[in-house]
């Protein structure tokens, strides 16, 4: 294994590049949020100039917005209910494949955009690899049941904080008009179970843990060499 790049920007744009290659001509893609993908948009843009014929779903504003800027063209779920690729970052990856996500706060849109795609591609750093998951679970939620939510979050023997805005008083609001709950959770030792736990209280829209799409994941993880592709 290539010893942890010091800068995780270089090991990002590693990552993104080697995910954009893989995106062929035709394919519908799904551009997933935050700093990671934004390198794969970068070289999805150039691939473009040079005559790449390719469709984006964007995964929420900030991609949408970047995409724009980027020329890429942008289509919808509604148009393209199966797609081709998703291509994803995420907060924490277990040897497994099973993934945190949401430190964005896009995960809702970024869940429904992986599961409508045949092949899921998710470009991290060496700093994203864990043996065990156990980060802050987002947790979208409807701001009607937020007291309820918060209180079966607690049976499920976690702390919940309610996600505040930066240059924003008050809740983070989603692009989906809804609050986010970061769930704190010691080792995650039943990352299925408890993903289909939170997704049992009445007012979740969805958490950011990722355990349904393991078989037709790759990881890649950026290196300032090279990068490393699992499985
Ligand atoms: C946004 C996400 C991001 O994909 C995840 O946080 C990784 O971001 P970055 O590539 O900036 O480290 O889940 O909701």
């Amino acid at each position: 294994m290539e010893s942890m790049t010091r800068d995780p920007a270089v090991a990002k744009r590693a990552a993104g590049y080697k995910a954009a290659e893989m995106v062929k001509d035709g394919m519908i893609i799904g551009l997933g949020t935050g700093s990671t993908v934004m390198y794969t948009m970068e070289r999805l843009s150039r691939r473009i100039d040079e005559g790449l014929t390719i469709a984006g779903i964007p995964t929420s504003f900030q991609t949408a917005i970047r995409a724009r800027e980027y020329n890429i063209p942008l289509t919808t779920l509604d148009d393209h209910p199966v797609i081709d690729l998703a291509i994803d970052g995420a907060d924490e990856v277990d040897p497994q494949l099973r993934l945190i996500k949401g430190r964005g706060a896009a995960h809702t849109r970024e869940k429904c955009v992986a599961a409508a795609a045949q092949r899921f591609i998710v470009v991290v750093d060496e700093q994203k690899m864990v043996t065990c998951l156990d980060g802050l679970v987002p947790v979208e939620i409807i701001a009607f049941a937020i007291r309820p939510v918060m209180d079966q979050l607690l049976n499920l023997n976690c702390t919940p904080i309610l996600r505040e805005g930066v240059k924003k008083d008050g809740p983070v609001i989603t692009d989906n008009g809804n609050f986010i709950i970061d769930a704190k959770f010691k080792k995650i030792t039943k990352p299925e179970k408890l993903e289909a736990s939170i997704g049992l209280i009445p007012g979740v829209v969805e958490s950011g843990l990722f355990c349904g799409f393991t078989d037709k994941t790759t990881v890649i993880v950026g290196g300032e060499k090279k990068c490393r592709v699992i499985p």
